[in-house]
């Protein structure tokens, strides 16, 4: 994810922020940029595609020394990445110079406005509008912070800006909306960053800038308001992490970092596409109308994205109506069958750059079916194989383990479903409502991480587990049963409960516990007698179930409650306990859960 570093003081403002924007590397990038002000009080930036060392040549040729500094690290969101749509962005005057994180949602419209003025873009992103949109309030006769807080009333989103103006050198102003920033403080200096492990090296004294409050640092002074002009109240915290406890939040690994992204995750999914009951997928619209004559979907993907595409299949067959079959991309692309005409591809990818999946898109085209990618990483092979698609917009996953991603990919898939249903229902309406409920939903059984680690604790003892699940659950019991594997090297497999008594449940003894997920819904009652054969058998049973459920803790050993929802919406919250589950039991063995033996994070191998 982006990374926003800015330094004000008698220093060279460079070191500082390449220094920075190091600390900030973990989080993942594709281009970093950076402007200062030099000792002959010009501007300049410098930015480049790749990482920031390539920056720190860049800049070393141009002998580049200068005090006020702004450096940004770009995850691509809106335009490839490449050195045009790195940060910083600017006028067409080369006066305002703007670094941001986070999505603008009115991008498109405020860009058509400032064309029609007369404004020329040279980027794909929807962070240069800001700069052109604060040059026209100058231009029609208004100082810089005039025309900055005018620029902000303007902007629907989210946003960390750090902004400079070539006419006043020593000033760094920034605004924050839903993305985070931070001012350092100083001894005749002070910092800003979008996390603060990027000050840690600096200063530990720092303010936490506020939803809609902007401030103003120089050397010497620094000031928040609010977006009327009214001064707000600063307080100094002191920071008491270590560089890598930064890094992570305060989480002790990545991957519980990402569970706990969870919620965030669904909102940035939805955010600029499903507002109330409005719908709009704009990297569909070129494509539109193949997919409305679309007769067959067949989704292609590997690992947890494979997973997300079996939930993904009942949810275009039951909402979207569209016949739909998900392959593993790595048998697909060996097999021979006939294409009908009509026939969509959609390739599931967190990173973008598995080769299975690759080939077996590249298969799709060569049968030349429309493509569609659903596609983390922006730039990445698969999202430039593809003729149209959409981006999870998730942020980097670095644990090797997917867990965030795949909440994503399940938030976009029903967004897809929904947009591309062929028949009003009312359970389409009821969709959208409660898919913009989940990620408060998901916050409820974040809340009870502490109980799942305790029942990890307990099942930590057990070598063998069996997943069950069905229909919308099935593919949650197969993920729950792979992340076990991946994380804590125990053998688990995940099964449709239905099949259980056609082989699994020999292996059932009191020595081979059964992680039953079984909310209530359509199937529980057939879940309810699948559990009662395993009592039978002596199996312990851990269940997660739907809260109120009073039936089910007189039939289980273990209950992990979760909130009620919409069948078609329940794997965005019966996966976070299995998770938890496969996170805790990995970490109570000793393992490293963030980078599994024999694992790597994008698999570009066959
Ligand atoms: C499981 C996991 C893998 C990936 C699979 C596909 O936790 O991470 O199974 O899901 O390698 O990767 P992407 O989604 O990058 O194509």
């Amino acid at each position: 994810m982006c990374g926003i570093v800015g330094y004000a003081g008698n220093r060279n403002g460079a070191d500082i922020v390449l220094a920075g924007l190091r600390a900030l590397e973990y989080r993942g990038y594709d281009s970093a940029g950076l402007v200062t002000f030099t000792s002959q009080k010009t501007i300049e930036a410098v930015k480049r595609k790749g990482n920031v060392d390539e920056l720190e040549k860049a800049i070393k040729k141009r002998k580049l020394i200068g005090a006020t500094t702004l450096g940004h690290t770009r995850w691509a969101t809106h335009g490839e990445p490449s050195e045009t749509n790195a940060h910083p962005h600017t006028d067409a005057a080369g006066r305002v110079f703007v670094v941001h994180n986070g999505i603008i949602e009115n991008h498109k419209e405020l860009r058509a406005y400032l064309e029609a003025r007369g404004h020329v873009f040279v980027s794909e992103t929807d962070t240069e509008c800001v700069a052109h949109l604060i040059a026209e309030f100058i231009s029609r006769g208004a100082d810089f912070e005039s025309a900055l807080f005018s620029a902000l009333a303007k902007i629907e989103g989210s946003y960390a800006f750090a902004i400079i103006d070539r006419e006043n050198p020593d000033t760094i102003y920034a605004a924050r909306l839903s993305s985070p920033l931070v001012i350092g403080v100083g001894e005749h200096e002070n910092f800003l960053a979008s996390d603060p492990s990027a000050l840690i090296e600096s200063t530990k004294r720092v303010i936490y800038l506020k939803d809609r409050e902007v401030a103003t640092i120089t050397k010497s002074k620094i000031t928040t308001t609010d977006l009327n002009r009214r001064l707000t109240p600063m307080n100094i915290e002191e920071l008491e992490w270590d560089l890598e406890a930064a890094q992570k939040g305060n989480f002790p690994h990545f991957m519980l970092k990402e569970i706990f992204e969870g919620p965030e995750v669904v909102r940035t999914a939805m955010r600029g596409r499903l507002k109330k009951n409005v719908l709009k997928l704009g990297g569909l619209d070129l494509v539109r109308d193949k997919l409305d004559s679309m007769r067959r979907l067949v989704i292609l993907a590997c690992g947890t994205s494979y997973y997300a595409g079996l939930v993904g299949e009942y949810i275009f067959e039951e909402i979207a109506g569209i016949p739909t079959e998900v392959h593993f991309a790595s048998e697909f692309r060996y097999r021979n069958e006939p294409f009908e005409p009509g026939t969509v591809a959609l390739a599931i990818s967190q990173s973008g750059e598995t080769a299975d999946t690759l080939a077996a898109l590249k298969k799709a085209k060569e049968a030349k079916l429309l493509t569609l990618g659903l596609v983390n990483v922006v730039g990445s092979s698969i999202a430039r194989e593809t003729d149209a698609g959409i981006y999870n917009h998730a942020g980097p996953e670095v644990g090797v383990a997917s867990t965030k991603a795949f909440l994503s990919q399940l938030t976009v898939l029903t967004m897809m479903a929904l947009s591309l249903a062929r028949k009003k229902q009312k359970i389409n309406r009821e969709l959208m409502d409660e898919l913009q409920r989940i990620p408060e939903k998901i916050e409820a059984v974040l809340k009870q991480a502490e109980a799942m680690k305790r029942l990890a604790a307990k099942y930590s003892a057990y070598e063998n587990f069996l997943f069950l699940g069905r229909r919308y659950n099935y593919p949650v019991a197969l993920e729950g049963a792979l992340k076990l594997k991946e994380i804590s090297y125990l053998h688990a497999e995940g099964y449709g409960a239905g099949e259980m008594k056609h082989g699994p449940l020999a292996m059932i003894s009191p020595e081979f516990p059964t992680i039953a997920v079984v909310p209530k819904n359509s199937v529980s009652e057939k879940m309810y007698s699948n559990i009662e054969e395993i009592r039978a058998r002596k199996g312990p049973v851990l269940a997660i179930a739907s809260e109120g459920d009073k039936k089910i803790a007189s039939i289980a050993d273990d209950v992990f409650y979760i909130p009620k929802t919409l069948e078609p919406l329940e794997p965005l919250l019966a996966v976070i306990p299995l998770q938890l589950f496969a996170y805790y039991i990995g970490t109570a063995l000793g393992y490293n859960v963030d980078r599994p033996r024999n694992l790597a994070k994008s698999v570009t191998v066959e």
